[in-house]
């Protein structure tokens, strides 16, 4: 047990109760954002005079000797310490020596820990924003290669009107579009240095909290102690955003999931990302959009526990908050981890053309236009409904699509049918008429890949 504090003891610390209370065993995850955020308060100790030069340079380098020996395997973090903190004050006395022990002047492990959390999850929230960018261009990239192929679009998974695969990966692009926006709007929220507000309650030397804000690349300081020490909204913010992220891939992987079955065969995921039975041997499973659907509910939990932590805690610091770390931690390597697996699955996986465009057929997603036809002939639409609702019944009968069935059995029912409602009704025809910008039409489709297109360069 290597503690900073205990002066006001009599006893040692119990041993379970020491285990209960240290954090090292996750918060050593944030070892150099710790040591960049003493880095960047010595230097800023030293330039209002609290520190010589001299003792500021002789921190600075025993700091950077820790990181490199932390770095190159010569030093080990271990549960001798309660935290990260004390760890590398720790270590920094044993190598500078009595110097060392002004490290922290002016200085709380709230405020500290409040930062070195800040500066870890806003590096994670710029990883997560090139991994997000990442799925954009390969869904992009499928865009852009199928703008006509054809396919069912689905309402209540039942086959409703002919979309293309452009325009169906399309929908995902603009979801992940706004998952990139939201995590642009949490950088610029949580970007403000809490390193200076102490405890709670700032201190009582002059330190210029704007310079250690911009030695950290932050935009400023924040203006309030106690709530710099005490929030944790940031935390709660892109949980919830790695959550909607989860959501969307966890959507995806589930249609991923059904166009894989041997009922749909819409898409074959590649070998190198399928597994396979121990007793099937046929068998070829869609393990990763599974598991990337299973893992959403990790993060959900993350998110209502941080909340749920968050809810009774009376301000400033309490110790509660040491919860944040673990489930973030968790929530952002899982999050990362299933954004490329999902990735790698989706620039690999072939996608059956011919089988899209039977079933889209096959599906009577040809019977609005089959309708709309007979009102540009002047039939009200309830009648053309009506009319159409027959044909269909017809078709299941004859287990054959309205493409197929003859210009006779049409007129049977309405007269007014002529030879050009194969053309109306033909899935080139059914898309290439909606053409209105967020349509499946193909001139609609150019104009928002375009738009993707600039919008990608510009990331
Ligand atoms: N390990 C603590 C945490 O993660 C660091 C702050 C401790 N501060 C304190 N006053 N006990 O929250």
């Amino acid at each position: 047990m290597a503690q900073l504090w205990g002066g006001r003891f009599t006893k040692e610390t119990d041993q379970l109760v020491y285990n209960f209370n240290a954090s090292i065993s996750f918060d050593q995850k944030f070892y150099k954002q710790d040591i960049r955020g003493s880095i960047a308060h010595v230097t800023m100790l030293a330039s209002v005079g609290v520190l010589t030069e001299e003792e500021r340079d002789q921190i600075i380098d025993g700091l950077n000797s820790i990181l490199n020996d932390i770095e190159s395997g010569a030093v080990e973090i271990t549960s001798e310490y309660e935290d990260i903190h004390s760890f590398v004050e720790a270590n920094l006395i044993d190598r500078i020596g009595d110097v060392g022990k002004k490290l922290h002047t002016g200085r709380s492990r709230n405020d500290q820990v409040a930062l070195d959390m800040k500066l870890y999850t806003r590096d994670e929230v710029v990883e997560i924003k090139d991994l997000v960018k990442e799925l954009m261009e390969t869904l992009h990239g499928i865009m852009k290669e199928h703008i006509d192929t054809f396919m069912p679009g689905f309402t209540h998974l039942q086959k409703a009107q002919p979309v293309t695969l452009a325009h169906h990966v399309g929908a995902y692009m603009e979801m992940f579009k706004r998952d990139y926006s939201r995590l642009n709007d949490i950088f610029d929220r949580m970007n403000y240095c809490p390193l200076g507000a102490g405890a709670l309650a700032g201190t009582t030397y002059p330190l210029d909290r704007e310079q250690t804000a911009s030695l950290l690349d932050f935009y400023g300081p924040t203006l309030n102690s106690m709530d710099s020490v005490s929030d944790r909204d940031y935390v709660i913010e892109l949980l919830s955003a790695l959550s909607t992220i989860m959501m969307h891939l966890s959507r995806f992987s589930e249609e991923i999931i059904i166009w894989n079955s041997n009922e749909y065969k819409f898409v074959s995921i590649d070998d190198g990302f399928s597994t396979g039975s121990s007793i099937m041997p046929q068998k070829k499973n869609p393990d990763i959009a599974e598991l990337v659907r299973g893992k959403t509910g990790r993060v959900y939990g993350a998110l209502t526990s941080i909340l749920t932590t968050m809810k009774g805690i009376p301000l400033a610091y309490n110790k509660d908050m040491q919860e944040d770390k673990e489930l973030t931690f968790d929530a952002i390597d899982t999050v990362k981890g299933c954004i490329s697996l999902f990735n790698g699955m989706m620039k690999t996986m072939t996608f059956n053309k011919p089988q899209m465009e039977v079933s889209a057929k096959h599906g009577f997603t040809n019977a609005t236009d089959a309708a709309d036809y007979l009102v540009n002939h002047g039939v009200p639409f309830r009648d053309a409904h009506g009319i159409v609702g027959q044909l269909v019944l017809l078709c299941i009968d004859k287990q054959i699509p309205l493409d197929d069935l003859s210009l006779e059995e049409y007129k049977k029912i309405s007269p007014v049918f002529e030879e050009d409602i194969y053309e109306a009704i033909s899935m080139k025809t059914c898309v290439e008429k909606r053409n209105t910008i967020g349509a499946p039409g193909h001139d609609a489709m150019e104009k928002v890949i375009a738009i993707n297109d600039a919008y990608l360069a510009d990331l």
